[in-house]
């Protein structure tokens, strides 16, 4: 099945009662300015509708931060938006990333319209989540899956590891419980130091946060087998669902090159997938009171526009096809782009047993899966 056609919106809500140490997404601590955004981002969706034209949603995602801290009468004022300026398709996929500390508002979702949640649990060890300066309990993060199990169809639950001093038995654990709690799909993540976060200082004064590259593949391959045996396929390099309903067909947009609209601070968004006249990416203004000005005095919230060139997209969709288990379509690429791949390169990745090709089917092996972007770097001349 393929999603290229269809269009979705993600809202990006930035704040966060506390900013995790690892995290390096966009994310503020709240000022008081947070109703003046949801005001913008009202604005920002009606200025996107001139861009999109009369096309309906397939999906809904609120990412961040932490959406969880919005109020439910917030959330139901930006899914009523979205229905009145575009319209959904039938059945859309309306999800939100959630934080466990949230989980008394969720019994509120569904009257909204939403129907899946990925709550940030990281670990079922209290002191794991210590260590990774998480600011609610073991209890508490099992509480709001069986919340979010109750409230929607679809529930997520995100989990961290490879940290320093993890061992396989532990990461065992760890997915045993994710899959017991009978939740239909787990993105498991690599613990990843970005510099300019709490713990990118740290390890630059010389602590160790993370595993040696060796050992964390263990851990990838770990979690292969054991979400496998309870009945989890990986479909992309993060993320495992039980079945196909299970998959999140908001981010296969990103993964498949589809169209999606990005609005509030920093969001990407992109359109023109299939237009002669080439793809459209969009950033807005980072910001939060950079947004509030720019929606302000343009109608809109994005700060910079590109047509990006036969390059720049043979590169997005190589990168992100490469992710998925069902691989790459290589005369899609060339369709779309006018380009093609290096060969020798490919032909050298296949032979040192990092990728498969299939006629003009690439998709990587479990060893190219653990070196992820490289492989894929590898290809683009
Ligand atoms: C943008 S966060 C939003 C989720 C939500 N705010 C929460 O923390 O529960 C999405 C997920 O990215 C993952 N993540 C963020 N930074 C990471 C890092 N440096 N390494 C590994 N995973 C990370 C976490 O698992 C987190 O749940
Ligand atoms: S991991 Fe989640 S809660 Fe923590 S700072 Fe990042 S977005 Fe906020």
């Amino acid at each position: 099945m393929s999603l290229s056609g269809a269009l979705g919106l993600y809202v990006h809500w930035p704040y966060c009662a506390r900013i995790c140490p690892y995290c390096d997404f966009n994310v503020y601590r709240p000022k008081g300015a947070e109703d003046a955004l949801l005001d913008a981002i009202l604005a920002d969706m009606r200025g996107w509708r001139e861009r999109t034209g009369t096309r309906r949603l397939t999906s809904l995602h609120l990412g961040g931060g932490t959406p969880s801290l919005l109020s439910p009468v917030a959330l139901e004022r930006i899914v009523s938006a979205a229905a009145e300026i575009w319209g959904f398709e039938a059945a859309p996929e309306i999800g939100l990333e959630a934080n466990p500390n949230d989980l008394a508002s969720f019994a509120d979702y569904a009257s909204i319209g939403m129907n899946r949640l990925s709550i940030g649990v990281q670990s079922f060890d209290g002191n794991a989540l210590t260590r990774l300066g998480r600011d609610h309990s073991v209890d508490e993060a099992v509480r709001a899956v069986e919340a979010a199990q109750k409230a929607v169809d679809q529930v997520s639950l995100d989990l961290i590891y490879a940290w320093h001093g993890q061992t396989l038995e532990h990461w065992r654990g760890e997915l045993g419980q994710a899959a017991a709690l009978g939740v239909g799909h787990v993105s498991p993540y690599q613990l990843t130091i970005e510099s300019g976060t709490a713990f990118g200082k740290r390890v630059a004064r010389g602590d160790k946060l993370v595993l040696e590259p060796d050992d964390a593949a263990d851990f990838y391959s770990l979690t292969e087998e054991v979400l496998g045996e309870a009945g989890f396929e990986r479909y992309e390099i993060s993320n495992h669902a039980q079945d196909l309903a299970a998959q999140s067909r908001h981010n296969r947009l990103y993964w498949e090159g589809g169209d999606w609209i990005g609005a509030g601070p920093g969001a990407h968004g992109r359109l023109g997938a299939h237009s002669k006249a080439g793809r459209i990416a969009t950033e807005a203004a980072r910001r939060p009171q950079d947004y509030i000005d720019q929606v302000m005095s343009t109608g809109w919230g994005v700060k910079s526009l590109e047509t990006l060139s036969a390059d720049d997209e043979r590169t997005e969709r190589v990168l992100m096809g490469m992710r998925i288990a069902s691989g790459l379509d290589l005369a899609e690429v060339t369709g779309f782009t006018g380009l093609g791949i290096d060969e020798a390169e490919c032909q050298r990745m296949s032979e040192l047993g990092y990728l498969v090709r299939d006629g003009e089917h690439l998709s990587l092996t479990r060893e190219g899966q653990v070196l992820g972007d490289a492989v894929s770097m590898a290809l683009i001349p």
